[in-house]
């Protein structure tokens, strides 16, 4: 459903302080530190700028972000495990404030990370970048899954099929699926002023994903299959009259 001028407004105001959640945990992210301490961190950061974490509770998720480390591809549920010198983690956030959701999450380098952690990261960030770029009135979601996937096999890495992109909006997670594959002109059309999310996950090895139970919720998390690093960046994205606007951007 095309959002009017206020529900957009709304749009812009949350997946702003989504952007400013992520730049705010940026420095706490240091060997040592805890992801149920980050967890804690962007709770409280959510709340003082009158926002609830929409992930907490959400089909019985039980933390207010999600941290996926290393070979975690995503979903990954805080504890306290301090991370360490090496490690990479996704933070991925999702406020909700007056009725509207914003999502985005990016990576981070816990002390001094390995080149080839480096490398899959930086695929993964240009691969969100493709998909975004592909993103037009009227063209589709396949669109944008065959630019992710041919990006992401150019570098000779794999993007995960099963999981993807969504729209979003008054609901966390709403039609269309926006994957990190497909064919040009397939899929979904995408409507002008409806808001998705672009998010591939990228892997080093396979595409092949193991999932893995959260207690008392109908969420799962996910792993590669060789424990090998798996990266991601979202954005949510609004789709104009003829063209698009990325909304979880701060300065
Ligand atoms: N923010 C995630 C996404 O990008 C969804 C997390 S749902 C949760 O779609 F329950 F795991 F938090
Ligand atoms: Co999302
Ligand atoms: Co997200």
């Amino acid at each position: 459903m095309a959002l009017n001028e206020q529900e957009i407004e709304k749009m812009r105001v949350v997946c702003r302080l989504a952007a400013q959640t992520l730049k705010f945990i940026e420095p706490y992210v240091q060997p040592g530190v805890t992801t149920n301490k980050l967890n804690q961190l962007v709770h409280d950061f959510t709340l003082d700028n009158g926002a609830v974490p929409a992930p907490l509770g959400y089909h019985g998720f039980p933390k207010s972000i999600c941290t996926s480390v290393n070979h975690c591809v995503c979903h990954g549920v805080p504890d306290d495990t301090p991370l360490v010198s090496g490690d990479v983690i996704n933070i991925d956030v999702t406020p909700q404030k007056d009725g509207f959701f914003g999502d985005t999450s990016a990576m981070f380098y816990v002390g001094e990370v390995s080149d080839a952690a480096k490398k899959i990261t930086e695929c993964a960030k240009e691969a969100m970048w493709k998909g975004i770029e592909a993103i037009a009135p009227f063209g589709t979601t396949g669109d944008i899954g065959f630019a992710i996937g041919k990006f992401v096999q150019k570098k000779g890495y794999s993007a995960v099929k099963e999981i993807g992109g969504h729209g979003i909006g008054k609901v966390f997670h709403s039609d269309p699926f926006v994957p990190s594959f497909g064919k040009k002109g397939r899929g979904e059309r995408l409507k002008p002023w409806t808001c998705l999310t672009v998010e591939p996950m990228v892997n080093q090895n396979s595409d092949k994903i193991i999932e893995v139970a959260i207690k008392n919720s109908s969420i799962k998390y996910y792993e590669t299959h060789d424990k090998s690093y798996s990266a991601q960046f979202e954005h949510t994205v609004l789709i104009t009259e003829d063209s698009y606007e990325v909304l979880t951007l701060c300065d």
